[in-house]
């Protein structure tokens, strides 16, 4: 089963007391637990590593190799919680909007645009000298209810074209990047080219994605321009398919001299998952860097629906994921940019979309509900300390 068409479940609401985890457990990570495993036996027991919480945040170490490290977030939660707030401004040099540039948040009605979200997320960033990242302007998901009755063959290349100019028109000259196509490829449905069936596949037919690439370099000429999917990771029959299409619609924009000048992949990663290929992965990263697109991973997390309920376990699986997916990507140079899809396991996700069939609260992300680094920090934080230094590529 495809596991990213569940539907979204309901709310899961937390009755089970949040798992707190002791400062002193962050230090018997398994990382920790090599570096004491392989000291000479003569020697004094390793010191205890510091405790992460006083440690370089995650901007700092992936700035010193020339990469960008943010996240996603919403507005109303960073007004309403200032020590969330406080966490992400320290670990975070790109904040990508979560939902508030999808049309369902943007376009109340076919005449209207609500930029106040996206404006406040923007604010925000600037405040705390941060770069923003537009997702996303063409998606066959979170489209408003008024979108299916009033888009035609006839008008939705004018709907595109309007909504594109006046969004990215908006914030033009102030985005480091924009999801401009978000999730086209579907290999499984077996069309031509692998392109998934979508309201815009149905109304403009596949040119649709050149088309918006064109309007968003045309609204905003400065803004990098992303073409965004996931099940791109593993070493899966699925995944490589999905890997070849993507392969093949990335190959088909540039010799058309498409304004494209990234690939996101978003991963979602699955805890439980052990099929990795640094290879095949490896493979893939260096033929989108050939074609001279950067590559940036836009929406990682580590899902923990399938893991052992124990907490110091679990997060120990979740940060070994991460790290093993990081040192793979990170070895290809053209990733410049990390961004997991949130920053705390307090807002997630993946509390509605991959609850834990036990109740208990997912852990997906570098920090904690508390805000305190976790396992998976500071796999995040050693990923980006082994990875070599980048040239920031220019468009
Ligand atoms: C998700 C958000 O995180 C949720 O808050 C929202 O309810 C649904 O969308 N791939 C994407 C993102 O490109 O836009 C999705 O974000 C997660 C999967």
């Amino acid at each position: 089963m495809n596991r990213r068409l569940l539907l979204r479940s309901a709310l899961y609401s937390a009755t089970a007391a949040t798992s707190l985890v002791a400062c002193d457990q962050f230090k018997k990570t398994g990382l920790v637990d090599t570096a004491i495993a392989q000291a000479p036996t003569v020697q004094p027991p390793a010191a205890a590593a510091p405790p992460l919480q006083g440690q370089p945040s995650l901007k700092r170490r992936a700035a010193a190799k020339g990469l960008l490290y943010g996240a996603a977030a919403q507005p109303q939660i960073l007004t309403a919680e200032p020590d969330f707030a406080n966490s992400f401004a320290q670990e975070c040099a790109i904040l990508v909007s979560e939902n508030q540039l999808k049309w369902e948040a943007l376009r109340p009605t076919p005449t209207q645009f609500n930029f106040a979200g996206g404006d406040a997320l923007l604010a925000f960033a600037q405040q705390h000298q941060m770069l923003f990242r537009g997702h996303t302007l063409v998606w066959h998901n979170a489209l408003p209810d008024w979108f299916r009755e009033t888009l035609t063959r006839a008008n939705a290349r004018h709907f595109l074209q309007e909504h594109i100019a006046t969004v990215v028109g908006h914030y033009a000259g102030k985005v480091h990047s924009w999801d401009v196509v978000n999730e086209a490829i579907a290999p499984e449905e077996n069309r031509p080219h692998g392109v998934r069936h979508t309201p815009w596949l149905e109304l403009l037919g596949a040119d649709y994605i050149q088309l918006a690439f064109q309007m968003a370099h045309q609204a905003d000429p400065q803004a990098l321009l992303v073409y965004n999917d996931y099940g791109l990771d593993y070493d899966t029959v699925q995944d490589a398919s999905k890997r070849t299409a993507v392969l093949r619609l990335l190959e088909r924009l540039k010799s058309a001299n498409v304004p494209i000048h990234a690939l996101g992949i978003q991963a979602h990663l699955w805890g439980s998952e052990t099929r990795f290929s640094p290879e095949k992965l490896g493979q893939f990263l260096q033929q989108v860097a050939d074609l001279d697109l950067q590559i940036f991973i836009t929406e990682l997390d580590v899902a923990d629906v399938e893991l052992p309920a124990n907490v110091a376990e679990r997060d120990r699986l979740v940060a070994d994921h991460y790290r093993r997916y990081l040192d793979i990507v990170l070895a290809q140079p053209a990733v410049t940019a990390v961004l997991t899809w949130g920053l705390s396991d307090r807002h997630t996700w993946l509390t509605s979309f991959q609850p834990r069939p036990d109740g208990l609260p997912v852990r997906p992300l570098p920090l904690d509900q508390q805000l305190r680094r976790k396992p998976a920090w500071e796999a995040i934080a050693a990923a980006f300390d082994a990875t070599s230094v980048r040239q920031l590529l220019s468009i």
